[in-house]
C-alpha cells in the first residue's frame, strides 16, 4: 500500500514539474529564430551520440559496396567516396562527421515532407483515402504495382503515390512548388534551394514517372494535372540538402513536428504517427521489411545517397553516401544508421528503447536509460537535481 502511495506521490511531483518545465510547448506555434531547445525526457547523452557516430564513421568509411544511381545521369557523376553522418536530438544536441556540408539531392526523402504538407492541409483521413498506405513489395517506380494494387497509388513513399500526393497540395503548380520548398526549409531550419543540374537531368529523363502519372489518370487516382504534378515532383526531388540539414528535418519529425533548433512548429503533432507509419511501411521500398527487422526505425532513403531515420522523441540519424544497393538505398548510409541505432538502443520495436530491461545492459547503456525527467532536471542549472 505504502508503495502505491509513494508511487502516486512521485507521479504528482513529475506532473507538476513537467508542467512548470514545459509550459504550453505542445500547443503553441513558436516564432522562427527563438531559442527552442526543449528538454526531451528520452534524448540521449551527447557523449554516447558522439561515440556511436565516430565509431560508425570509422568502421564504414572505407566500404566500397554499391553503385551510384545512373538512371538520372547527373547522379552517376557524384563522387562515390563522399560520406557523412549527422545526428540531432530533440533537444538540439548536434553531432556530425565527414562530408556533412556537401549538398546532394534529397530525391525520395522529399516524399516524407510533401506527405507532411498534404496531411497539414487535408488531414489523415483524406490522405489515407486518396493515396493509401500499403507496401507494394515492388521497386519504387513499379508500373505493375500501379496496375495491381487496389488503391493504384499504393502509398506516399513510392513514385506513383508521391506524385499523387503532390497533386493533392492546393494551388497552382507554382504555388505548390513554392509552398513545398518553404515547408522543407522550415523543417530543415534553413533556406533550401533546388539543384538546377539535377532538375534538368531528371526532367530530361523522367518518362517513367510521366507514364506512372498517366496511368493514375486512368484509375482516377491523381488529383491535378498529371504533367504538372510530375514536374513539381521532379523539382522537389532536386532540392539540395546537406547531411546536417537532413538530420534536422528528421529531428523535426522526432520532436513531434517542432524544429528543435528554431522552435517552429512545422508539422501538426497529430500527423506525426501517420508519417512515421508510412516511413516504416515503405521508406526503404522493397527492403523495408528487412530494415524493420534489422534496424527498427522509421526511415526514408533517396537515390541521391541520403537516408534519414527517426527515433520518436529522441532524435534523428542521417547519413549520406552515393553508392546504392539493388533497391536504391545507400549501402554505407544503411550500415552507419544501423550501427548508431544499435549503440543507442533506438529500435522502436524493442522495449529496451525506452529503458525496459536495460538492467541487462552494460553500464554506459544503462546510464542512457536513466529516467529522462531526472536527466532533464540535471541539465538545467537553475533547478537542483532531485534524488529519489
Ligand atoms: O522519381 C525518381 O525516380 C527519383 N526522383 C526519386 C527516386 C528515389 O529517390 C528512390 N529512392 N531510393
Amino acid at each position: 500500500m505504502s508503495r502505491i502511495v509513494k508511487g502516486f506521490n512521485l507521479f504528482i511531483v513529475c506532473c507538476v514539474l513537467t508542467f512548470s518545465i514545459f509550459p504550453q510547448t505542445q500547443s503553441r506555434n513558436r516564432v522562427a529564430g527563438t531559442a527552442a531547445a526543449q528538454c526531451s525526457p528520452v534524448a540521449p547523452r551527447a557523449a554516447e551520440v558522439r561515440a556511436a557516430g565516430d565509431e560508425a564513421y570509422m568502421k564504414f568509411r572505407g566500404d566500397t559496396g554499391g553503385k551510384n544511381a545512373d538512371y538520372i545521369p547527373v547522379l552517376a557523376k557524384v563522387d562515390p567516396k563522399l560520406f557523412g553522418i549527422g545526428i540531432i536530438s530533440t533537444d538540439n544536441q548536434t553531432y556530425s562527421r565527414g562530408d556533412v556540408q556537401y549538398f546532394f539531392s534529397i530525391q525520395s526523402i522529399s516524399k516524407v515532407f510533401t506527405l507532411a504538407l498534404a496531411l497539414n492541409e487535408l488531414g489523415p483521413d483524406a490522405v489515407f483515402q486518396k493515396i493509401g498506405s500499403e507496401a507494394t513489395g515492388r521497386p519504387f517506380n513499379s508500373v505493375e504495382a500501379v496496375a495491381d494494387m487496389p488503391t493504384h497509388t499504393g502509398n506516399p513513399m513510392v513514385n506513383a503515390g508521391a506524385i499523387a500526393t503532390v497533386s493533392l497540395i492546393s494551388g497552382t503548380a507554382d504555388e505548390k512548388w513554392n509552398k513545398i520548398l518553404a515547408f522543407y526549409s522550415q523543417a530543415a531550419g534553413e533556406k533550401l534551394t533546388m539543384l538546377d543540374d539535377v532538375y534538368k537531368s531528371e526532367a530530361a529523363t523522367n518518362q517513367g514517372n510521366r507514364a506512372l502519372a498517366a496511368l493514375l489518370v486512368k484509375y482516377n487516382r491523381i488529383y491535378a494535372d498529371p504533367e504538372e504534378s510530375v514536374d513539381v515532383y521532379t523539382k522537389q526531388c532536386s532540392v539540395g540538402v546537406n547531411t546536417k540539414q537532413l538530420a534536422m528535418m528528421g529531428a523535426t519529425l522526432a520532436n513531434n513536428g517542432v524544429n528543435p533548433a528554431t522552435g517552429v512548429r512545422v508539422i501538426k503533432a497529430e500527423n506525426i504517427p501517420y508519417i512515421l507509419a508510412a516511413m516504416s511501411t515503405a521508406g526503404l521500398y522493397d527492403s523495408s521489411g528487412a530494415w524493420a527487422w534489422h534496424v527498427g526505425l522509421p526511415a526514408k532513403s533517396g537515390v541521391g545517397g541520403g537516408i534519414v531515420a527517426v527515433a520518436p522523441g529522441k532524435g534523428a540519424v542521417a547519413a549520406f553516401a552515393p553508392p546504392l544497393d539493388e533497391a536504391g538505398n545507400s549501402v554505407k548510409a544503411q550500415k552507419a544508421i544501423k550501427y548508431v541505432e544499435q549503440k543507442l538502443d533506438y529500435d522502436v520495436f524493442s522495449p529496451r528503447s525506452v529503458g525496459l530491461g536495460a538492467g541487462a545492459l552494460p553500464a554506459r547503456a544503462r546510464r542512457a536509460h536513466r529516467p529522462g525527467l531526472l536527466r532533464c532536471l540535471e541539465r538545467r542549472s537553475t533547478i537542483r537535481p532531485l534524488r529519489f
